[in-house]
This record gives C-alpha cells, sequence and structure tokens, in this order.
C-alpha cells in the first residue's frame, strides 16, 4: 500500500527494530513522526536522519513511555501508530520499575492517546515470542505452540524473567485496553529478529548473536527458541 500524504508515529524510532520500520515505510511515501527519548542525542538520530525521505518526511518528537500524556500530540493527526518502545533489557537492579512499568504503563499511555484521535484507523504493537512461550508447558520437539498459547507472568516472575513478564502483561493489558476502547489493534509476536543493523550501537538481541559468535555464550543458554530473519520487518511495514 502507498503511504502518499499519510502520517504514521513509531515509537521508540531510535531502536534496532524501528529504525528498520521506519526506512520502509519512508520508502512507500509514508510521512513518520518518529519518537525518541532524546532528539538531539545524534548516537539515537543520525542514522534516521539519513534515511531516504527523512528530509522531506520524517519528524523526529521526543517521548517517554512513563510521561503520561505526551503522546497525545504526537498521534494526533496520525493514520496509523506502529508502538515498539519497550524496555528490551533482560535483567535490572529493579525489574519492575525498569522493564515492567514501562512495558505496560507506557503501552497504555500510547493506547489512551490513540483512543483520543479518530484518525486512527489502527495501531501495530511488537509483542513478542517472549510473551507466548513462558507458561510453564514443556517445550518439547513434538509440541506445536499455536494462538492458544500465552505466557503466564506469574511463572516468568517467579523465574525472573523480567523482559518475558513485561512483554505478556503489556500485551495483555494492551488487548483489553483496545477491546474497551475500540482501537483496531493488530500484535505482532516475532521471534529472535536479527539481521543488518541501522542503528550505529548494538541492541540486547543483536549483541546475543554477537555472544554466541564469540563463544560467550552458548546456543543451549538462550530462553530464546525461535529465530526468524529481519525480513519479516518488512511484513510489519505492510500493516500500516
Ligand atoms: N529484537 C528482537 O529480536 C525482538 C523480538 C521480538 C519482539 N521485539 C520487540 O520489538 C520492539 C523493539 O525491539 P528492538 O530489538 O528494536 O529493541 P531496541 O533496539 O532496544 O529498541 C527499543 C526502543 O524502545 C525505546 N525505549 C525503551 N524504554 C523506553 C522508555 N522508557 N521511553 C521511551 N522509549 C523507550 C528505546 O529507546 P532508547 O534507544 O532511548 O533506549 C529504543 O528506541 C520491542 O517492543 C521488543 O520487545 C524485539
Amino acid at each position: 500500500m502507498s503511504g502518499a500524504e499519510k502520517v504514521v508515529c513509531v515509537t521508540g524510532a531510535s531502536g534496532y527494530v524501528a529504525s528498520w520500520l521506519v526506512k520502509l515505510l519512508l520508502q512507500r511515501g509514508y510521512t513518520v513522526k518518529a519518537t525518541v527519548r532524546d532528539p538531539n542525542d545524534p548516537k539515537k538520530t543520525q542514522h534516521l536522519l539519513a534515511l531516504d525521505g527523512a528530509k522531506e518526511r520524517l519528524h523526529l518528537l521526543k517521548a517517554e513511555l512513563l510521561e503520561e500524556g505526551c503522546f497525545d500530540s504526537i498521534v494526533d493527526g496520525c493514520h496509523g501508530v506502529f508502538h515498539t518502545a519497550s524496555p528490551v533489557i533482560f535483567s535490572a537492579a529493579d525489574p519492575q520499575a525498569e522493564i515492567i512499568d514501562p512495558a505496560i504503563k507506557g503501552t497504555l499511555n500510547v493506547l489512551k492517546s490513540c483512543a483520543k484521535v479518530p484518525s486512527i484507523k489502527r495501531v501495530v504493537m511488537t509483542a513478542s515470542v517472549a510473551s507466548v512461550l513462558y507458561n510453564g508447558k514443556p517445550l518439547t520437539p513434538d509440541v506445536v505452540v499455536d494462538e492458544t498459547w500465552f505466557s503466564d507472568a506469574r511463572f516468568c516472575k517467579e523465574n525472573k524473567l523480567w523482559y518475558m513478564a513485561s512483554k505478556t502483561l503489556a500485551e495483555e493489558a494492551a488487548w483489553r485496553f483496545a477491546e474497551d476502547n475500540m482501537i483496531n489493534l493488530v500484535v505482532l509476536n516475532p521471534g529472535f529478529v536479527i539481521g543488518p543493523l541501522l542503528q550505529p550501537a548494538l541492541n540486547s538481541t543483536s549483541d546475543i548473536i554477537l555472544a554466541l559468535t564469540k563463544g560467550l555464550l552458548m546456543f543451549e543458554m538462550l530462553h530464546m527458541h525461535i529465530f526468524k530473519h529481519l525480513r519479516s520487518l518488512q511484513l510489519l511495514a505492510d500493516i500500516a
């Protein structure tokens, strides 16, 4: 679909997945309102500003997931919103405050802003296979994981799988809010996304791949079970 004259928002635009998404959306003619925590940090923005079409159609806007209402003016006038911003870290001194709260409250913050804007036709959220696989059921080769699977946040917390808990609770909250507020929500549950980086610094999942190639980490130590190629991001942009 061509995005000519259509405006979309991408949250967490400096991130690995979102940078590709912004690139693909610009390529398709969309005007992109891209949120970053610090629009003045070149390490987070230079690669976005260098994209084809950025000069004409990319707007970098400051947004912090936990700042209530800060997405109101950003999503205003948008046709679609891609919500990717979420802490992608696997441990923290205070997992609730640093991983779980920003994921859940941030998602609701974005969705609350979207609910006020009738021009928004669809919200696309990157959940994760992390919100699917972690429920304590055995993952033997004969097991088929399908749409009936959902991670169990309590199981995740008991096992200190903080990122998995954050994605599970954020997705659950998103579905509830979208249903209550008649938001057309699409949730994607990607596996491990790998491929070339647009941003200058390693993101967490690319760091894991690097650790595997350097022998610093063994595959069996990974909690992740599914690998998908970066080309699946094409699918993400297709949903616009
Ligand atoms: N990579 C994968 O394999 C994979 C697989 C499945 C799902 N996903 C999901 O895809 C999305 C993007 O992942 P990614 O790998 O691209 O991660 P990433 O590179 O770490 O990007 C995450 C983005 O979220 C932003 N963010 C984090 N906390 C924030 C906060 N409190 N306020 C505002 N922005 C905040 C980060 O901003 P800063 O740059 O300022 O920190 C960054 O731009 C996430 O929702 C993740 O759960 C990723």
